[in-house]
């Protein structure tokens, strides 16, 4: 990667506002991160319009803060960059819209990312050493994929999908088993807490996120057998039928089963590849259950794994501004007509 670069970055692709100004893609500035997590909770679920509303709040003030927290000024920046796709449609438009305004006003050139791009990208913040070709797989609330990431001409890495979910997103699944078993939102850390103590062999869950077309991934099946569980017959709105340690079993089962699907699925995919290093994205790779398994399994193959940070594995502005590093520097350009794309 060469050439330098200082970028202003914008997220609000779902519920987190973030803004962020990085050199060269690496030196962090400054950022902030207004998590919505407070204003969901109350729906259990992230809700559109809210969503919306408050990256309205939240996202030209922040921008205003961090520039002068870092000390920058609009004139010393490169460009301006914003995650466009794919995300909720209002609370993407959100984003962009500001980045534009930003952009014509200020003069600078505006660069589109991909949010998805931006997961992987961080990654690559955490191992520099990261090199094409890799297996890439991105687990958040809204995806679960499986990626070979390649060299291209244009320098910007080429991305080949191997695989995805036939239903659920692994994130989400995370959402709806804590829900079921009463540990609130968001459900991802709910069930990574619950689960330690709890017995991963409690239940025989083991290969329910592994469909046999022996490439894809669905969690909707493990969703049932979890209200089952938790629920009995009497479905998602029956009364919760496990008592403490019940409860802490069924999320550690459910939590053994989600991470044997995605490590199995990414170390077959890195092994006939014959690749050298697996990157892991997205808010489910904040779960230190599933970090360290596929640490696990790719050390006792020979493959070097790349795993952000937690702070960087939800969602984030650095991401995006890493991504654009990258685009930047390869000449990527776009006008102030940039679509933004929900899927
Ligand atoms: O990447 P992200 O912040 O937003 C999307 O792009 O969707 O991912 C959010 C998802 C949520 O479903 C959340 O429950 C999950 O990431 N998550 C976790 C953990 N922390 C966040 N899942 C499992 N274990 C965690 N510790
Ligand atoms: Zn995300």
């Amino acid at each position: 990667m060469s050439g330098s670069s200082l970028i202003l970055a914008l997220e609000s692709s779902c519920d987190e506002t973030a803004g962020a100004i990085v050199r060269d893609g690496r030196d962090v500035l400054g950022q902030f991160v207004a998590s919505q997590i407070d204003l969901h909770r109350a729906y259990g679920g992230v809700v559109p319009e809210v969503a919306c509303r408050a990256h309205m709040e939240c996202l030209l003030p922040g921008v205003d803060t961090l520039l002068r927290e870092a000390n920058v000024r609009p004139d010393d920046l490169d460009a301006v960059a914003v995650t466009n796709r794919p995300g909720l449609i209002g609370a993407l438009l959100v984003g962009v819209s500001a980045a534009k305004a930003l952009a014509f006003g200020w003069e600078k050139p505006l660069i589109g990312v991909d949010h998805i791009e931006g997961h992987i990208a961080a990654a690559g913040l955490a191992e520099p050493e990261l090199t094409t070709p890799y297996i890439a797989l991105v687990v958040s609330g809204g995806h679960t994929n499986l990626y070979l990431v390649e060299d291209s001409r244009q320098g910007v890495g080429d991305m080949t999908c191997l695989a995805s979910t036939l239903d659920d997103a692994a994130g989400e699944a995370f959402d709806k088993a804590a829900k079921l078993l009463g540990l609130g939102f968001p459900g991802g850390p709910r069930i990574e807490k619950a689960a330690v103590g709890g017995n991963p062999k409690a239940y025989n869950w083991k290969n329910a996120c592994l469909p046999p077309d022996g490439e894809n991934f669905s969690f909707s099946g493990l969703k049932t057998a979890v209200m089952y569980a938790a629920r009995g017959r009497a479905g998602r709105k029956g009364p919760l039928l496990l008592d403490e340690a019940g409860v802490k079993n069924a999320a550690a089962s459910f939590q053994e089963a989600v991470t044997h699907a995605l490590v199995e699925r990414a170390m077959s995919a890195a092994t006939k590849r014959g690749v050298k290093w697996l990157a892991l994205g997205g808010g489910v790779a904040a779960n230190g259950y599933l970090r360290s398994a596929l640490q696990r399994a790719a050390t006792e193959q020979g493959i070097r794994v790349a795993i952000p940070p937690m702070s960087l594995c939800t969602d984030n502005a650095v991401m995006i501004a890493a991504r654009a590093h990258v685009l930047f520097t390869s000449g990527v350009r776009d006008e102030l007509d940039l679509e933004t794309v929900a899927r």
